[in-house]
């Protein structure tokens, strides 16, 4: 039911069609996929929420064209209210916009009173992003009006950074996934909030390196605490997302580093825990047989590797491979996922901090046991390339 559509022209204007319509389509964006439909339309919108599962307490991102790039287009498109912000707000949100949009950037800032409550979980602040993949900017252009798209995953599981990852999270459930190849970045965008005095808050990292935005505003941003359950007020800031299914246990160190394994490693802990033990290893950089053999003989169960990096360290190579190898393992017959930290000082900056926020969430507790996850529908390609079986489901 759910079909891939190739990006031609005729396809761009069948998925603009449906979803001027008031239908919602997949999109591809240069971070990662959405699920868009049109952001003042609370019907599409609802829509949305149905399809992810998504609680309605987590505010939707709106997507808006190139040409609307000032706050004053902002508030002339009756998304934003800019009366509510003093002078260096609206002298910082616009330099952003100026200066980083189009691009992995979201700016929250005092909603427009035509935003739809949905929209924005009853905030009194909505979240803009000006994507710059042209296959959604085209789709922006040609309906002249904003898109509200989440990624398209189902609620809490790892975002998909292809057609074929979407299809595996939203297959049945939507009826077109716009084809725009393999996302460029990879993890999500950097979300911040412009408050009325002109202090800036970091809400998520992502794809725009915080040193970026702290450059130009010549100000260090405000870091929010993470909170471990689902709470209204901070949305972004949900602890357990970007989840997979399988447990991940995030190592301290690279695994030809350790001399030490954490406790769930420990041979005994971990056959007592998992019936066959076998487990997933994402490898930064560097040689992945080398460090699947040194854990498999710390641990004394079975490995498998899959590596961010072909060879060297590369952070925009990790964060374009991070979720898709994630998906991979998590789609396999282990028990559980390993992974590295991203080397050195590399995990305190740039795409390295968006990536280690993602690894630390998918670490965390999960708020439901993993029984209560609805399960992903198996993909196939996996077990023929690397020969290891898939668990039957
Ligand atoms: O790169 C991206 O941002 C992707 C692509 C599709 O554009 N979208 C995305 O959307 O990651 P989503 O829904 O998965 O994440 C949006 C984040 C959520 O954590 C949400 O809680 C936060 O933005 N957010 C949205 N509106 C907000 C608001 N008014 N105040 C605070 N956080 C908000
Ligand atoms: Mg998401």
């Amino acid at each position: 039911m759910t079909k891939i559509l190739s990006p031609t022209p005729d396809n761009v204007e069948l998925v603009a069609q449906v979803l001027g319509q008031g239908g919602i389509a997949a999109i591809p964006t240069e971070t990662v996929y959405g699920l868009a439909g049109l952001a003042l339309h609370p019907e599409a919108l609802a829509h949305i929420f149905d399809s992810k599962e998504r609680p309605h307490f987590d505010p939707l991102i709106v997507h808006i064209p190139t040409l609307w790039k000032s706050l004053a287009a902002l508030d002339e498109a009756n998304l934003v209210d800019s009366k509510m912000l003093g002078p260096l707000a609206k002298k910082r949100a616009d330099l952003l916009i100026h200066e980083l949009w189009p691009g992995p950037l979201t700016l929250v800032l005092p909603k427009n009173a035509l935003v739809p409550d949905i929209c924005t979980s009853g905030l009194p602040t909505v979240a803009l992003r000006m994507p710059r993949h042209p296959l959604t900017q085209r789709l922006l252009e040609l309906l002249g009006q904003p898109l509200a798209a989440p990624s398209a995953n189902r609620f809490g599981r790892i975002s998909p950074t292809s057609a074929k990852d979407v299809l595996s999270e939203l297959d049945g459930r939507i009826q077109y996934i716009l084809d725009g190849g393999k996302c460029e970045i990879g993890v999500e965008s950097t979300v911040i909030a412009i408050a009325p005095d002109g202090t800036v808050t970091l809400l998520r990292p992502g794809g725009t390196p915080i040193e970026a935005i702290e450059a130009l505003l010549e100000i260090p941003l405000v870091r929010q605490e993470r909170v471990s359950t689902h709470a209204p007020e901070a949305p972004g800031m949900i602890e357990s997302h970007y989840a997979p299914r399988k447990p991940l246990i995030l190592l301290s160190a690279p695994v030809l580093e350790l001399s030490d394994l954490p406790e769930t490693l420990q041979p005994g802990t971990l056959q007592s825990r998992f019936a066959s033990g076998k487990i997933g290893l994402l490898v930064a950089s560097g040689n992945k047989s080398q460090s699947a053999l040194k854990l498999q003989e710390l641990c004394g169960s079975p490995v498998i590797a899959r590596s961010l990096c072909a060879a060297d360290w590369n952070a925009a190579e990790a964060s374009r491979n991070l979720f898709s190898q994630m998906r991979f393992l998590d789609e396999f017959d282990i028990d559980l996922i390993v992974a590295e930290p991203c080397p050195g000082p590399s995990a305190k900056d740039g795409l390295g901090f968006a990536i280690m926020d993602r690894l630390t969430r998918a670490a965390a507790p999960r708020n439901a046991p993993m029984e209560d996850l609805p399960e992903a529908p198996i993909e196939k390609k996996a077990e023929k390339k690397t020969g290891l079986k898939k668990k039957a489901k």
